[in-house]
């Protein structure tokens, strides 16, 4: 071969691989990313499905209700840690980061749950606990040791400021000071939760470089992504400087903080940026937990150039506790202003469950439908949190001694601790809502009885019908997954309304969020639509098939999604 001849196919090579091996973006006709479209539901193991009978949920139990799922009509299930753990923190400690639990199962129960929701079209997200590392992680184990061991600088340790006095101020958001002394090296080290939850020293190249690794790990072996724990929470000011004090206590007698030195610091965006390119190579996703105050704080947590997190939580709606479409109003404006693609959550493992926050008590089933009739028709990606489908309610420790989770032993009663909204999911009406054949790690409430999948399977009017109706159409309209948000008479303090608008139609919502009759009326003539509009899906069971804009009668706590036409 010629000289000239192997430098043209050399260099043809170099133009040609590196195209060759980059993972093909996934998109639409429009350039939508997969998880733009995706519906995301939440599964919780301990509390999903148990196979083995010893009351605790695992891998085998999730692929057994994948068929559920499908039906159901969810795209991606994000499954909160099940790596091997001494669940201080029910797997938010995390002991190997390449493995699975065995009370969950096994790699080889990973890889067949992985494979069988490939078939379903199910992708999995795994939770990436990156803070920090349970205390028995190896690496823990070794930073321990001395300080001289090539581990130390993996966590951040800190002398006391003097005899028995910890480094700074901070305190855990478990309660107590942030910082626990460890006699064998006479040194502190820093815990943002529990004192069995060191964190990581993120400003050690050692630690990324890792970290970085278990991901791509996961990566290979299908995942499709990650949600990123406690992610506001990465780094702490190098000065140790004291968190200025607010004056009021919290539940575990600690005096509340602002969190200006261990939250929310610049260099976190460094991190995300460089785990975004990571994830880059194999189209995943980063979700995250981020907790901000506003939606305006959120925006950071998108990058300078969309090059962070493609998914970080809006918590927003899980502080507005009432029916109250102002509030709604303002949240989803700022969401929308964020220039970022929104993300709405309204409950999960650590908050109270939605059914709870906004039900009334008189009308609980029709304000969660009133509640999805909104979450799922905004323009964004949902997260859902499972059993909200089928109105799953909170289930709280009656007594201490009852209580697992032990943020809620340390806090009773004003802290009841997550239990309640931890509960086995309420499959059928068999003893223990059919979620094991064993006894369950925590009781299902006896509403049970009643408030199953297999019941609201077979009533028309369900919950759980209500969302697989939703489900549905928001998959076949352009104008829910795609389309423009338009509020709608913005003053009406009972009616939260907007209209979805893309080249493919237009839907029109209208929730009616008080317990009396409303009315209302909308000119859709600008948006160049009729007066007129058909129904896609209402929460009621029965309802006129043609409705007039000009005045519309709205039954109490009516969801309404209707089609507009010319
Ligand atoms: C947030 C998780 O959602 C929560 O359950 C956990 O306790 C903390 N992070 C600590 O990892």
């Amino acid at each position: 071969m010629s000289k000239l001849r192997c430098v043209a196919i050399t260099l043809l090579l170099l133009l040609v691989l590196p195209t060759a091996f980059a993972q093909k973006r996934e998109t639409d006709a429009a350039g939508h990313a997969w998880w733009q479209h995706a519906v995301f539901y939440e599964i919780y193991p301990r509390s999903f499905a148990d196979s083995n009978g010893d009351g605790i949920g695992d891998l085998n139990g999730i692929t057994s209700r994948l068929d559920y799922l499908r039906e159901l009509g969810v795209d991606a299930i994000w499954l909160t840690p099940c790596y091997p753990s001494p669940q201080v923190d029910f797997g938010y400690d995390v002991s190997d980061y390449q493995n699975i639990d065995p009370m969950y199962g096994t790699l080889k129960d990973f890889d067949d749950l992985a494979k069988t929701a490939r078939k379903r079209k199910i992708r999995i997200i795994m939770d990436f606990v990156l803070n920090h590392t349970s205390d028995q992680h190896k690496w823990f184990q070794a930073s321990r040791s001395s300080r001289t061991s090539p581990f130390r600088d993996w966590y951040v340790w800190r002398d006391g400021k003097g005899p028995g006095q910890p480094p700074n101020n901070w305190i855990s958001v478990f309660g107590g000071s942030a910082w626990k002394l460890d006699p064998a090296t006479e040194q502190y080290y820093y815990h943002m939760f529990y004192p069995e939850q060191p964190d990581l020293n993120w400003r050690n190249p050692a630690v990324k470089q890792a970290m970085f690794d278990v991901t791509r790990w996961w990566y290979k072996r299908g995942v499709a992504g990650f949600r990123l724990d406690a992610v506001n929470t990465l780094f702490e000011d190098p000065q140790l400087r004291d968190n200025p004090e607010l004056g009021e206590k919290n539940a575990y007698g600690d005096t509340e903080q602002k969190t200006v030195y261990n939250s929310d610091l610049p260099e976190v965006h460094t991190i995300l940026q460089e785990l975004r390119k990571v994830a880059d190579e194999s189209d995943a996703v980063l979700i995250g937990e981020t907790w901000t105050e506003d939606a305006e704080q959120l925006r950071a947590y998108y990058g300078p150039s969309h090059n962070e997190l493609q998914l970080p939580m809006d918590f927003m709606f899980t502080m507005i506790n009432k029916l109250s479409p102002p509030d709604f109003r303002k949240q989803i404006a700022s969401a929308e202003a964020s220039g970022g693609w929104p993300v709405y959550v309204i409950s999960n493992h650590d908050i109270r469950r939605s059914y709870d926050r906004y039900g009334d008590g008189k009308n609980n089933d029709a304000i969660a439908k009133l509640l999805a009739g909104l979450y799922l028709t905004l323009r964004g990606t949902p997260i859902m949190y499972y059993g909200e489908e089928i109105g799953m309610e909170n289930n709280d420790p009656a007594r201490i001694q009852d209580v697992q989770d032990p943020i809620g032993k340390k806090g009773w009663p004003e802290e009841k601790g997550r239990d309640g909204e931890r509960t086995p999911m309420q499959w059928n009406a068999s003893p223990n809502a059919g979620f094991t054949p064993g006894r369950p790690w925590l009781p299902v409430p006896a509403s049970y009885k009643t408030r199953n999948v297999e019941s609201e399977r077979a009533d028309p009017n369900s919950i759980l019908n209500f969302y697989k109706k939703l489900l549905a159409l928001r998959r076949k309209s352009p104008a829910l997954l795609d389309g423009t948000y338009l509020p709608l008479n913005p003053q009406d303090p009972h009616v939260l309304a907007y209209l979805r608008q893309s080249a493919g139609g237009s839907v029109l919502v209208v929730l009616n969020m008080s317990t009396t009759s409303q009315k209302a009326s909308f000119d859709l003539s600008a948006q160049g639509l009729g007066a007129t509009a058909t129904p896609l899906l209402t929460s009621l069971s029965t309802g006129p098939g043609t409705f007039s804009l000009q005045e519309m009668e709205l039954a109490p706590l009516g969801a309404y999604i209707l089609q507009v036409g010319k």
